[in-house]
């Protein structure tokens, strides 16, 4: 399929400039019905997607291309565990790991729903384990803190997870997260923390990630330095990986080990035993509501009608603004302060996957992918770069999330949260026109000469596009529900694109390049092996290391 050929795209391409024109406030003024006709809701997550430069034909149009891409038979073989991850010939099963138990989804000849529940159960008694105050450190005494030990996919996830369900934490143990090699982080993570009471967790699907196998050892080190036997690094270290050889190679007993699949891509994985942190900081029940949650979410994408599917309608918006209105990037606000690590991992949901220059078959796409995804929480965000939301000049598609229950309940925080979510997707689609801003002004007395001067700055444009997305809660089943939601949105945005979207060929050349570049800078001669910025640096460095 040659994307620009279809005739969905050529008619979207003719549509736009009807769309052009149109202002979202008139849309909203001729049509008392907008926000039913362009509103879904499964179960306790609605999508208002009403506030978008789109008219009921553009969603019929947006959806005929979805069926030109073959998004449904896409996420059927996805699904159904066929090899879609076509560089690296793999199946890609995330939605597997929710799986209700009793439920059997055989691939290669094996049950792999088989496979998930018995590493659950095996999650389930470490935790019963733990978090009873059973599992006890080298001296005797109960876990009081797990360190989580990862990068990326195996950091991202469990981190805005646990910071997102903070309300919901079992009590029994604090966690901490350290993921950047910069020694800052871990040196903070254990200056917190007692060898005796922590338990670290190292989370690397390939356990050969360098940052992640540094800090281990880093944190290996501090240990031995107060445990002194090697022994008892059982009781203090287990890893959740897919490469057991490593593992052990590392001094991880096996038994200690959490294994997961090469079918479950690292920033989908915390699904899988890399949610082991996840499930020791809230305790196993309500990792399952997690769990639930995005199985609801898949069995809403499997069988809803594409023009009823939220992570279709959101795909297909993306694809409508990125690729018809060249909208370079997308903002997520979440309105809940517990969700201020969401945007973060959504970066590399969407960015890791979508960011790709080939189609499935390599050869360079006609056309643009992968906005770059960024935000911040919604109040404070408002009095950081909303500005450019509404005054700049390009045109920037957000998300606004926005819980309908909050944790604390105190006074009146929450309408006030509230207010300013909507009061913003309001005046992002209204804007202040000509007219409104000059009688402002004049109302407030301001002079003529003064007025004329002022008044191109009181300007808003407006129909600027926004989703409103509201949950009931930031609980364990509804965060499951919302992240399950963006990852079929990605899935869907893929297929359109004709991308593979669960490989990252593009993370592999900077750290080949940084294996070669280490040994240099503790190098007794000048570098000049490089060009002449990268051996300047190089040099540079080793001079002040030196
Ligand atoms: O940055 C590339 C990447 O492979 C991510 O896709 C992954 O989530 C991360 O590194 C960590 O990988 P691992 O879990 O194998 O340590």
């Amino acid at each position: 399929m040659n994307l620009l050929s279809t005739s969905s795209w050529k008619a979207l391409c003719d549509h736009k400039q009807e769309i052009e024109p149109l202002h979202m406030r008139d849309l909203f003024a001729d049509d008392a019905g907008r926000f039913e006709r362009f509103s879904v809701t499964c179960g306790g997550l609605m999508l208002d997607y009403s506030k978008n430069r789109v008219e009921q034909r553009s969603m019929e149009l947006l959806m005929d291309l979805a069926r030109d891409a073959r998004v449904e038979a896409y996420r059927d073989a996805m699904f159904a565990g066929e090899k879609i991850n076509s560089t690296e010939g793999r199946s890609v099963l995330h939605t597997a790991l929710r799986l209700p138990e009793g439920a059997s989804l055989t691939v290669d000849g094996q049950d792999v729903c088989t496979e998930v529940h018995d590493v659950l159960r095996q999650m389930q008694g470490f935790c019963d384990e733990v978090l009873s105050g059973r599992w006890k450190g080298f001296t005797g005494k109960s876990i009081t803190d797990v360190v989580n030990i990862g990068i990326g996919g195996s950091d991202l996830g469990p981190y805005m997870v646990t910071e997102a369900l903070k309300p919901f934490a079992h009590g029994a143990v604090k966690v901490h997260f350290v993921s950047n090699v910069d020694g800052t982080h871990v040196a903070e993570a254990l200056s917190a923390v007692d060898p005796e009471t922590t338990l670290f967790i190292v989370a690397s699907k390939t356990f050969t990630t360098q940052e992640t196998l540094t800090n281990a050892h880093t944190a290996r080190d501090w240990f031995l330095a107060a445990a002194r036997e090697e022994g008892h690094i059982a009781r203090h270290f287990v890893a959740v990986s897919t490469n057991k050889k490593e593992v052990e190679a590392f001094g991880i007993d096996p038994a200690n080990m959490f294994r997961f699949w090469d079918w479950v891509g690292g920033r989908y994985s915390l699904w899988s035993s890399i949610g082991l942190s996840i499930a020791l900081y809230i305790g196993f029940d309500r990792f399952r509501e997690l769990l639930a949650g995005a199985h609801e979410m898949d069995r809403h994408f499997r069988e809803a009608p594409l023009g009823e599917n939220i992570p279709v309608i959101l795909g297909m918006l993306g694809v409508w603004y990125h690729n018809f209105f060249d909208a370079a990037s997308h903002a997520v606000i979440p309105y809940d302060q517990y969700l201020h690590r969401l945007p973060a991992y959504l970066q590399q949901l969407d960015m890791e996957s979508n960011g790709k220059r080939v189609d499935i078959d390599g050869f360079t796409l006609e056309y643009t992918t992968g906005p770059v995804i960024w935000g911040e929480p919604g109040t404070n965000s408002q009095h950081a770069f909303f500005q450019l939301l509404h005054q700049g000049t390009s045109m920037i598609p957000a998300d606004f999330i926005l819980p309908l229950k909050t944790q604390h309940p105190s006074g009146e925080h929450h309408a006030m949260l509230a207010a300013n979510c909507f009061a913003q997707t309001e005046a992002l689609m209204r804007g202040k026109t000509k007219l409104e801003a000059r009688a402002e002004l004049q109302e407030a007395g301001v002079e003529r000469e003064r007025l004329g001067m002022l008044l191109g700055h009181k300007v808003f444009p407006g129909n600027r596009p926004t989703n409103t997305i509201m949950l009931d809660e930031v609980d364990p089943f509804h965060l499951g529900m919302l992240v399950a939601m963006y990852e079929h949105k990605v899935f869907v945005q893929g297929v359109v694109w004709r991308i593979n979207s669960f490989d990252q060929w593009g993370v592999e050349l900077g750290k080949q390049l940084a294996k070669a570049i280490l040994p240099e800078l503790k190098a007794s001669e000048a570098v000049s092996g490089h060009d002449a910025s990268t051996n300047a640096l190089i040099n540079l460095f080793r001079a002040r290391h030196g």
